[in-house]
């Protein structure tokens, strides 16, 4: 799964805004606006990525607010600091890193978000991410992770899919990328299914969990909070 991003990282901001017809980045300020985060907030991104949803995390938590990232991959971090320069008001810190093993304190965050990183974990992986988010929320702490997924009316789920699996490796071909890549994408989501996989996950690990769909099912998110 690195390498997939580190080989994708050139053409992946792109691709992603142009087969998603922009989209992917109202479905970020959603997951980013589902987690409130407030004011002076500590908010960790995992798997981060580019930086992509910090502009919207930052004018929420404004200037006393901190941003921490985390992702695996180099050529992503290369690419997150660009934009953490860019960003104005909160620190950013970037933790380079798999989120599986990532070292971050317990009780540390007070708003957790992940946009588009959780169709590549297996089912175990998940499992592991839900219980970090448990340890890593302060009590009153909130969350919000998003990811496209596959909708469940029959018409739609046909079309949607075959778009995804065929038309993005294309589209990532026309802009220079390897459509190899996009077409891993593709059955990576389709395997995803959507996010109502995390809510048992979570709520096993004591935290209140609401699911939610987004455009017909095309992209799902987990939101909630550590009492
Ligand atoms: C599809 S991108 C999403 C990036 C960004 N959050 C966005 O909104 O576009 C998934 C990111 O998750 C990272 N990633 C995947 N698995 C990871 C793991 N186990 N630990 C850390 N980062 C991971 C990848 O390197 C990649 O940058």
């Amino acid at each position: 799964v690195r390498d997939l991003f580190e080989g994708m990282a050139a053409t992946y901001g792109i691709v992603n805004l142009v087969s998603s017809f922009g989209f992917c980045r109202r479905w970020r300020r959603q997951c980013v606006t589902l987690a409130a985060p407030a004011a002076g907030m500590v908010v960790y991104d995992l798997m981060s990525g580019m930086g992509e949803c910090w502009p919207t995390i930052a004018r929420a938590v404004g200037a006393r607010g901190r941003i921490v990232g985390l992702d695996f991959s180099p050529a992503m971090c290369v690419r997150a600091r660009r934009t953490a320069a860019r960003v104005r008001g909160p620190a950013i810190e970037l933790l380079e890193r798999d989120v599986l093993g990532n070292a971050i304190p317990s009780r540390a965050a007070d708003c957790i978000v992940c946009s588009f990183g959780l169709k590549t974990l297996s089912p175990a992986q998940r499992d592991r991410l839900a219980a970090e988010i448990a340890r890593v929320l302060k009590p009153g702490g909130t969350f919000s992770l998003l990811e496209i997924s596959v909708p469940r009316a029959r018409l739609l789920r046909a079309a949607y899919m075959f778009y995804v699996k065929r038309c993005i490796p294309v589209i990532g071909r026309l802009l220079l990328g390897n459509p190899d890549h996009y077409r891993l994408l593709g059955v990576y989501t389709e395997a995803f299914g959507d996010a109502s996989g995390m809510v048992e996950p979570l709520r096993a690990r004591g935290l209140e969990v609401e699911f939610r769909r987004l455009f017909f099912g095309c992209a799902t998110a987990v939101r909630g909070r550590r009492a």
